[in-house]
């Protein structure tokens, strides 16, 4: 009951927020409480199935990232996922609520410890500078496109996957992740489906 109600709740979020990021601060509590509350028993429920969107979609990119973030990481699995594709790579796994931080941090395995790391941030005003990172995933995340174009190497790649497809509670259209970015300077749209989950791709212009 309570479960139902915290999936209903975040798919009202993230619809109010895609259309109207400045509503986020009237969202935001409640959410890092939603997702606190959630973290002990989070990464019980996450199967390598649940990714099987975002790999598809990482297979379609040349990229070999230097820095990339994976936001509202939640336990880290895309974070950890990325650190063992991509074993030259620094990765970031940011996220709003701290005990799902603190749990990503229990969980990195030994050999990933010097390359991931995890922070608490909000997507909507994140404390990095401009063109950070070469790589940006979202998985099962509300996006904040303004910080998310800002964050993101002039050439980088987005990665947004839903492990339920238009299931999944945190669900974006693809039109509507489509016409955000382009707005803000990404082309070669492609998208994907796998597992019970879909997945769409995005790069940045190399000159904005
Ligand atoms: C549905 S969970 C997905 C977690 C993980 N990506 C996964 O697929 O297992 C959404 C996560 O996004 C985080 N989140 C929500 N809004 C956020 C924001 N504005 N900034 C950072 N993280 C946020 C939540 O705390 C939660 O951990």
């Amino acid at each position: 009951m309570l479960e139902e109600l915290g999936r209903k709740f975040a798919r009202f979020t993230t619809n109010q927020v895609v259309r109207r990021p400045g509503l986020w601060p009237l969202f935001r509590r409640l959410t890092r409480a939603q997702f606190n509350r959630i973290a002990p028993a989070w990464d019980e429920r996450r199967s390598d199935e649940a990714f099987a969107p975002l790999v598809a979609a990482l297979d379609s990119l040349d990229v070999q990232p230097e820095r990339a973030l994976d936001l509202g990481t939640g336990t880290g699995r895309a974070a950890f996922l990325l650190a063992r594709r991509y074993p030259d790579a620094e990765v970031v796994g940011a996220d709003l609520a701290g005990d799902m931080i603190a749990q990503a941090r229990r969980l990195t395995p030994p050999e990933l410890e010097k390359r991931v790391r995890f922070e608490v941030a909000d997507a909507e005003k994140l404390p990095y500078p401009d063109g950070s990172f070469d790589l940006v995933s979202l998985a099962n995340m509300i996006p904040f496109f303004d910080e998310l174009a800002r964050v993101t190497a002039p050439g980088g790649g987005v990665v947004f996957s839903f492990s339920g497809g238009p299931e999944t509670p945190i669900y974006v259209r693809p039109k509507v992740l489509t016409a955000e970015l382009e707005r803000r300077g990404f082309s070669d749209f492609a998208e994907f489906a796998a597992g019970n989950g879909t997945s769409l791709v995005a790069q940045k212009s190399s000159g904005t």
